[in-house]
């Protein structure tokens, strides 16, 4: 354990504190665009095995850190440990991004189990806490999971897919036996979450990247509502941790997200206007976001000018500066340090 109360500008700012410029961090701030990444990751030819092993996941968790001195890190890890962990077949493919032995029917449910999720996912908590122990307190640490529909998508799919049809139809067609999906989510996701904050995590965020695929009303159902219900059973343990939801591509429907009583900030994606996002979320709720990862790619001129406008759009009211979706690939190290200095050394106008 670190000396010390964990403090710094990123829990200060989701507590409520301004600052005169935001703090920053990156989602996929940890990974293949860092080459000392790459150093570690050809150590293990598995991609899970990589994440379950704490020396690995701590040491690629802090390389952003030791770079670009952000605000917050957050654990290395998969939002697929959960699948994983429930006895369902994961693993990646080179190349070829998550692949599972995709659930069929609902009698495939039994199954799965949380009975071995804290013994699986030990070596996720023992990341946290050296990586706790490791960072600066000024540092925050991050934990995370997939919200439950992102979640359903990759079990039912099998992996990845552009309109997740088959778990649509599934949702639609037969939403008792979704629903019983969900609810296991559900549970498991609080148990990953509370295991984490136990073992160091200042904060925590839910991911939701396929919310974008669901009408309004199905948003609700399968998205909102089991993100409240686990936000609100994770509060029950531990009242004070920040919770962060990330509903990604969800439009204006983010409003409905805009729910103080369960979540701490709301993490918006590039889709979404800062102007609009200043004026009808950022009076409620903390916000979090939202440049474009391919601007950070672009860098120079045309990223000062997005960043600054993005500043100037939020960054008077409850921010926390980050992208609209994951750090890509093909970003040049360079331009995550460029930005770092931007926010940083942005001036709020007066007028
Ligand atoms: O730095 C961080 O943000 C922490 C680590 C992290 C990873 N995945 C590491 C990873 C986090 C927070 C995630 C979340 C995640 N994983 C999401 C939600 C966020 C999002 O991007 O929408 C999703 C949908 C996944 C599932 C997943 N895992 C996919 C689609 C892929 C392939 C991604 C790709 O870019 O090709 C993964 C693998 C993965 N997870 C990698 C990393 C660094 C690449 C693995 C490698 O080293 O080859």
């Amino acid at each position: 354990m670190s000396a010390g109360k964990v403090t710094g500008k990123f829990l200060e700012t989701l507590a409520g504190t301004r600052f005169a410029t935001p703090p920053v961090w990156l989602m996929r701030q940890a990974g293949r665009y860092l080459p000392e990444y790459h150093v570690v990751r050809a150590t293990t030819r598995s991609f899970l095995e990589f994440c379950y092993t704490p020396a690995k996941a701590v040491e690629v968790t802090l390389q952003p850190i030791r770079r670009f001195g952000l605000d917050a890190a957050i654990i290395f890890s998969d939002i697929l440990v959960i699948p994983d962990a429930l006895g369902q077949k994961v693993w990646y493919a080179d190349g070829e991004g998550p692949k599972l032995e995709a659930l069929t029917d609902p009698a495939e449910f039994g199954r799965l189990s949380r009975a071995r999720l804290p013994e699986h996912l030990a070596p996720v908590y023992e990341a946290i806490r050296q990586a706790r122990a490791a960072l600066p307190k000024e540092t925050a640490l991050l934990g995370f999971a997939g919200a439950p529909f992102t979640l359903a998508c990759y079990m039912i799919e099998g992996g990845g897919s552009r309109d997740f049809a088959k778990t649509k139809g599934w949702a639609y067609s037969h939403p008792d036996s979704f629903g019983l999906l969900i609810d296991l989510l559900v549970d498991a996701i609080v148990d990953h979450l509370t295991y984490q904050i136990e073992a160091g995590a200042d904060a925590v965020q839910l991911f939701d990247s396929c919310a974008g695929v669901l009408p309004e009303e199905q948003l609700f159902g399968w998205s909102l509502e089991p993100m409240v219900r686990i936000a609100h059973a994770v509060r029950a343990r531990h009242p004070k941790i920040p919770i962060i939801a990330f509903p990604r591509a969800v439009g204006p429907a983010t409003l409905m997200y805009r729910r103080p009583d369960a979540f701490t900030a709301l993490s918006i994606d590039t889709g979404i206007g800062a102007h609009w996002a200043a004026q009808e979320l950022q009076p409620h709720i903390c916000i979090q976001g939202n440049l474009d990862p391919l601007m950070l790619v672009a860098g120079g001129v045309a990223l000062e000018r997005e960043a600054t406008r993005i500043l100037d759009k939020l960054g008077h009211g409850s921010f926390v500066f980050n992208l609209g979706h994951g750090v890509v690939p093909q970003t040049p190290p360079e331009n995550v340090a460029q930005l770092v200095e931007i926010v940083r050394n942005w001036k709020p106008s007066t007028s």
